[in-house]
């Protein structure tokens, strides 16, 4: 059994912020995740702080409409983005976000890492190649979970995987794929490993000073 480094079951509700202005102090090291509306962030999000309504989840996409931002220790946070894709939305208001978007995975100091989730059935879409492609040029680190991977049996799944981690090397950057499931918590192992690197990576740079 892997013993995960941080205590993702400690994680609490932080702020909301209807923007990217309203985010906490820009300073420690914070992870986002994001993906098309109904992929599964939140249940992901609830799935790894083993809590069951953390992050709201919902059958009507795009409920999540603030960035809701949560603490796992001192300086060191989870995000839940909105969902992109919506058919629903309007036009103005998809192109409102995928520009502030833009602007916070650009600007932001304190983001390290990008959780991309993509339903393992639909995986790669434009507006997901957009963001990975972004994410790969503002240098941050980017996993791709394939979620709701229940809906699959082991055969396409496997398949699967191997195909967007193929795909996932056009993106020169430093891509991983998984496999994920809250339903039976497959992945979630995974989740944890490549996140506790991710929020360890300052500490290793600061031993690596003192030796
Ligand atoms: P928005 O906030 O609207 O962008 O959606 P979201 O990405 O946060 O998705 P959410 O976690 O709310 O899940 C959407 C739907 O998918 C819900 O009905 C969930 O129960 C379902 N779902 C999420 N994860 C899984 C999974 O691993 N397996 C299965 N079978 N269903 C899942
Ligand atoms: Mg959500």
């Amino acid at each position: 059994m892997y013993k995960a480094k941080f205590n993702y079951q400690q994680t609490s509700f932080l702020t909301s912020a209807p923007d990217i202005n309203a985010l906490p102090p820009d300073t420690g090291i914070e992870v986002a995740f994001a993906g098309r509306s109904n992929a599964g962030k939140s249940s992901a999000l609830n799935t790894l702080t083993r809590q069951n309504s953390l992050a709201r989840t919902s059958k009507t996409p795009g409920r999540t409409q603030l960035i809701n931002t949560f603490r796992l220790a001192d300086e060191k946070r989870l995000i839940d983005l909105p969902g992109y894709g919506f058919a629903k939305v309007p036009l103005a208001v998809k192109e409102k976000w995928q520009k502030s978007l833009g602007e916070y995975l650009m600007k932001r100091q304190s983001l390290k890492g990008l959780v991309v989730l993509m339903d393992i059935r639909h995986p790669l879409k434009d507006l997901d190649q957009q963001l990975i492609y972004w994410a790969v040029q503002s240098n941050l680190s980017v996993l791709l979970l394939l979620t709701k991977a229940d809906k699959l049996s082991p055969g396409p799944r496997k398949k699967t995987l191997l195909e967007v981690r193929e795909a996932s090397l056009a993106f020169m950057g430093d891509v991983t794929v998984h496999t994920f499931s809250s339903l039976n918590k497959q992945g979630l192992t995974e989740l944890e490993q490549v996140l506790d690197s991710w929020y360890s990576r300052d500490e290793e740079a600061d031993a690596q000073h003192e030796s």
